[in-house]
């Protein structure tokens, strides 16, 4: 666990087992630096000449030093060269997850580093302090339940102190709360994602929302498989038959208190596991299959930081929860579906699931809410991981000002989205010889990723809508200083955020 702190204080005043140094490019000593150079560690700067470090962006250096009565680690991490001294909020956030990279190598219990200036991040210093704290609790996370040995664990228990002036210690405190709260949720997700399968059920995730939901005295409605069977959800009833374990569909409301607020839905996917069905996976598709429910996770993942957040917009999250998996009960390629809102489709294969779960929720949403804005998230297709690869997720829309909230609620959050092609020419590529539509594309169409939106795209009528295909985005993204190897992302609780808090602005 990570505690952050804010203090007004010179920095080798205050207590520490590590000094970071945040550095532009051929940077010039602080004052500070220059004394404690001069009292402490003479060779500092002809240490850095010999291990050529110049401060290009994200490479680092890690001094010892000895202080009047102990040791301590001078960490130096570098920002790169810009002239203007302009650079992205993305930096920041990679240097953060750095920082406690190098804490944990170097076994330290506590950092102090200067504030950084806001203005060179375009930024607020309440802002500025969020980013910092959501990216720091972001890095330290390690799925480590399951190691038997200490040495395994790679998360250590840090204090982190930021030093900044007196009249900026409420914006930083705020910052750092708000921080606090969405990495909360952010983690939340990526423990429900990479928990094993067989202990994340679609029943206990729904009590992971009921736990969210009492907490902050939400209204949930949780609908069991005979209750989605009697609604009519044939998808998600479909897909959950070769199950043994029963189907959920999880309806959880915030309210504001603001009156004529607009109503935003966030659904998510949630298949606790994708074997494909009967359509059955090859066993190497199959390993990493406990994210498909990462669409979900991030959902409800996001109403509890939400909830202490009161953005003021009205937001229902709607997730349909099952298992994919293949018996003789299961729904069989052939089949047909008849979804919530009547329409019906051809089963070809039964790995093509999320998107006939997604049809029962996102029709529901579009009943029994009349939103002024769905965006869905969903492990989808594994075409759109081979387009954009694990750094973007893939983004379909009709609506031009829809899309722009999101671009912008994505750069300032750090999920980053990349849009797609979602022209009408896409959609007969999901024409049915016996049913309205069909579950997979005409190969002929190939674009995979863009077929799956089409096939949404029939449950949402006229609302603006936004897809995001998270398959390539959810799980084990690599190079990032502030997610780990084989991992969960928490992708989509930082964008789903963002967008809520700034839908008006
Ligand atoms: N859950 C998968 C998609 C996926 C793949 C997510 C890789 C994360 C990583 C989805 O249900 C699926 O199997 N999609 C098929 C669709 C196809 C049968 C039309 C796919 O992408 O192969
Ligand atoms: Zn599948
Ligand atoms: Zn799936």
């Amino acid at each position: 666990m990570i505690t952050i702190s804010v203090q007004h204080k010179p920095m080798f005043e205050t207590r520490s087992d590590a000094y970071v140094f945040l550095v532009e490019e051929n940077f010039t000593f602080s004052k500070e630096l220059e004394h404690f150079s001069e009292h402490y560690f003479s060779q500092l700067r002809a240490m850095m000449q010999a291990r050529e470090f110049t401060g290009k962006a994200l490479t680092t250096l890690v001094v010892p030093v000895s202080l009047e009565n102990r040791t301590a680690y001078l960490m130096f991490v570098g920002l790169g060269k810009n002239e203007a001294h302009h650079y992205e909020l993305e930096l920041l956030r990679r240097v953060a997850g750095q920082m406690i990279r190098m804490g944990e190598a170097n076994k330290v219990s506590s950092l102090a580093l200067h504030m950084p200036s806001a203005t060179w991040f375009g930024s607020t210093v309440q802002e500025l302090a969020k980013q910092l704290a959501v990216t720091m609790h972001m890095a330290s996370y390690h799925f480590d339940l399951f190691f038997t040995e200490a040495s395994s664990k790679l998360s250590r228990d840090m204090t982190v102190t930021l030093l900044a002036p007196e009249h900026e210690h409420e914006a930083i405190t705020t910052g750092i709360t708000q921080g606090g709260w969405i990495a909360e949720s952010i983690n939340a997700a990526r423990t429900w994602v990479d928990m094993p399968p067989s202990m994340l059920h679609p029943e206990e995730f729904a009590t992971f929302a009921r736990e969210i939901a009492k907490k902050h005295n939400l209204k949930i409605t949780v609908f069991n498989e005979q209750q989605i069977n009697e609604m009519g959800m044939g998808g998600l009833a479909g897909v959950s038959r070769g199950s043994d374990r029963d189907a959920q569909f999880i309806v959880t409301e915030y309210r504001t208190v603001k009156k004529d607020a607009p109503t935003l839905a966030f659904v998510g996917k949630g298949i606790t596991f994708d074997s494909g069905g009967l359509s059955i996976k090859p066993a190497n598709y199959m390993e990493d299959m406990k994210e498909d429910m990462a669409g979900a996770a991030a959902v409800i993942a996001s109403m509890d930081a939400l909830a202490k957040l009161k953005p003021e917009v009205n937001i229902i999250a709607l997730t349909p929860i099952c298992e994919n998996l293949p018996s003789g009960k299961a729904t069989k390629p052939g089949d047909i579906l008849r979804f919530y809102n009547g329409k019906t489709a051809e089963v070809r294969n039964t790995d093509a699931e999320g998107r006939l779960i997604l049809a029962d929720a996102l029709s529901y949403a579009v009943q029994h809410y009349q939103p002024d804005f769905i965006i869905d998230l969903a492990t989808l297709t594994g075409a759109c991981a081979h387009a954009l690869g694990p750094f973007y997720s893939g983004m379909m829309s009709k609506h031009d000002d829809m899309v722009k909230k999101v671009e912008h609620a994505s750069e300032r959050s750090g999920d980053r989205v990349w849009r797609l092609p979602f022209h009408d020419d896409y959609k007969v590529a999901i024409k049915s010889a016996v049913a309205d539509i069909c579950n997979i594309g005409n190969p002929a169409y190939k674009a995979g990723s863009i077929t799956a939106g089409f096939f949404l795209s029939n449950f949402v009528g006229d609302t603006p809508w936004v897809h995001l295909d998270i398959a390539g985005t959810a799980f084990d993204v690599p190079d990032m200083p502030y997610y780990r190897k084989g991992s969960a992302t928490g992708v989509g609780v930082r964008l789903l955020i963002e967008l809520a808090m700034h839908w008006q602005k």
